[in-house]
């Protein structure tokens, strides 16, 4: 389901919460914002696709009422399931998800997409995302960046409870590799948690076409979650914002 991953934070959902609380970069507030700039109120519906514990739902489902959150991780929707009440959470694989309905926000952020290699995949993702998307609703898709050089800007330390997380990243063959070490800060002689992951990477060029393949018009594209204008594009994420076109025909 999900080749070459190793993360320690997807068998503990609470240390998950743990390690990105406080994140200065909150995805909710990007969404409010898009909201804000694109529609004339708050989004009627909206839809986390990948949403991992839901802690970015939580906070939306104080503006918006009706959310839905999909994982593939069924421990994942569980625990995001005891955590929001008022949430809808269910487990899907984003390639073949078939809710039966429409949103009217859907965004789908944190490397869920970063996780699909095959380009077959990438794209049943894409198309099954834009299925859920009503004719003139948005969708903010979040990317792993294939910049010229390694970006500089890359989360490296994590403390999660007693536990200090460093990452060290390459790239290969057009892939993001990143290893990480779990360290006890109480017992310097515990033996450490070893985490390995490859991420897609994908250029804007590459995520613009692939969103107008999907019936998607481009309206923004971030190399960062607070939407600041960057000519070089050259952090380490991409954020596209996209409008799905009335017909949904290739834009
Ligand atoms: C790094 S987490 C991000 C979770 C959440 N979006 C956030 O920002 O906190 C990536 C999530 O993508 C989910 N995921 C990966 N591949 C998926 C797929 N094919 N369908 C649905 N979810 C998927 C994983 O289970 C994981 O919870």
């Amino acid at each position: 389901m999900l080749p070459n991953v190793k993360n320690m934070l997807y068998s503990s959902p609470e240390l998950y919460d743990e390690a990105w609380a406080g994140m200065v970069d909150d995805i909710a507030d990007t969404i409010r914002h898009v909201s804000q700039t694109y529609l004339t109120g708050a989004p009627g519906s909206i839809l986390d696709a990948g949403c991992g514990t839901g802690r970015d739902l939580g906070e939306l489902s104080t503006y918006v009422a009706d959310c839905t959150g999909v994982d593939v991780q069924e421990p994942m929707v569980n625990y995001a399931a005891s955590q929001h009440e008022n949430i809808t959470f269910q487990v899907a694989d984003l390639r073949s998800m078939e809710l039966g309905r429409q949103y009217e926000f859907v965004y789908c952020v944190g490397l869920v997409l970063s996780n699909l290699h095959d380009d077959n995949d990438f794209h049943a993702a894409l198309s099954r995302l834009a299925v859920h998307t009503l004719p003139g609703g948005l969708f903010v898709m979040e990317v792993v960046n294939r910049p010229e050089e390694l970006a500089t800007d890359m989360p490296c330390d994590f403390t999660v409870g007693s536990l200090r997380g460093q990452s060290v990243y390459r790239m290969e063959h057009g892939k993001l590799i990143r290893e990480r070490l779990w360290r006890s800060i109480d017992d310097e002689s515990a033996e450490p948690v070893r985490d390995y992951v490859e991420f897609r990477t994908t250029s804007s060029d590459e995520g613009r076409a692939a969103l107008a393949r999907h019936g998607f018009e481009v309206l923004q594209v971030h190399d960062n979650r607070l939407l600041r204008p960057s000519e070089e594009l050259n952090g380490w994420r991409l954020v596209f914002v996209a409008r799905k076109t009335s017909d949904g025909a290739p834009s």
